[in-house]
């Protein structure tokens, strides 16, 4: 991130996914992840509890239509605004029902819309299994546009790089606050939202999540592993539609300013403890 981008910080804050079957994944969420459900129109539906918020649409599935990222406060939203502006983005109105009026999206290269706000509501504060929406990760054939576009365009802070060993990169990972990474990408064949991510509390979370699976028979589909990148604890398990869903428990913190690093690309790096999912 550069000295000047008033970026920092922000959080993830909600995400859409489309499914071509909204029903099926609507249910998976609510029993998975101890959501409530809300029709809020259009044939989407709001999933909400404790401090995530999910909607799901009706669409293709495995895209991620949009990302909401939250700023602190209206003068933050007003300067990042104006710090967009300056560069020349073409900013558009907020496909989001859930920040206020004041937001605004433009298009990553690859067509998800990003969008900056505040929201309306502030988050439920009990939560039996607390995991907080956290970060969004796309596979893309275009992984240096997309990291042109995020870290020198919206003004993310790049925390790590993974690059083969003739320094082509296969995945890079960007933050918003002190948290290592709030969206990440991915080189693959093809384009589609690959995963999102809950950071919980602590191990004894992770441990709470995953019996709490084993209670209604979803298994886990990676992991338990810590991660090279990020240094986090996490399991994935998998939606009715493919798409991976983490919880992810001491997830690195960076202070601003702190030099990105370089990890090899091998599963080593994606899973400190074992073998690895690898994309490419
Ligand atoms: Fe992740």
């Amino acid at each position: 991130m550069s000295e000047q981008s008033p970026l920092w910080p922000a959080r993830l804050h909600h995400i859409r996914i489309d499914s071509g079957d909204p029903g099926t994944m609507t249910a998976f969420y609510r029993r998975g992840f101890g959501y409530s459900e809300d029709e809020i129109g259009e044939g989407v539906t709001l999933l909400s509890g404790g401090a995530r918020q999910l909607l799901i649409g009706r669409g293709k599935s495995g895209t991620l239509p949009f990302m909401g990222f939250a700023l602190d406060d209206p003068a933050q939203l007003d300067a990042y605004r104006a710090f967009l502006q300056t560069k020349g983005f073409n900013l558009q109105p907020s496909p989001s029902p859930l920040f206020g009026d004041e937001a605004f999206a433009l298009d990553d290269p690859d067509g998800h819309a990003v969008v900056f706000g505040l929201p309306m509501e502030p988050d439920e504060d009990y939560d039996r299994l607390p995991g907080r929406l956290q970060h969004a990760v796309v596979a893309t054939k275009h992984l240096d546009k997309m990291a042109g576009f995020y870290i020198d365009g919206l003004g993310f802070n790049v925390s790590d790089w993974v690059e083969e060993e003739d320094g082509s990169p296969t995945a890079f990972f960007v933050r918003s606050d002190a948290e290592h990474h709030s969206f990440a990408a991915f080189r693959a064949d093809g384009q589609r939202f690959d995963h999102h991510a809950y950071e919980v509390t602590c191990w004894d979370d992770i441990r709470d999540w995953a019996d709490h699976f084993a209670a209604i028979e979803v298994p886990i589909w990676w992991g338990p592993g810590r991660h090279g990148p990020g240094n986090n604890l996490f399991f994935m398990v998998e939606d009715p539609d493919g798409n991976k869903v983490e919880l992810s428990a001491e997830l690195e913190h960076m202070h601003r300013h702190m030099p990105h690093r370089t990890w090899k690309h091998e599963e080593r790096t994606l899973n400190l403890w074992g073998n690895a999912w690898m994309r490419t």
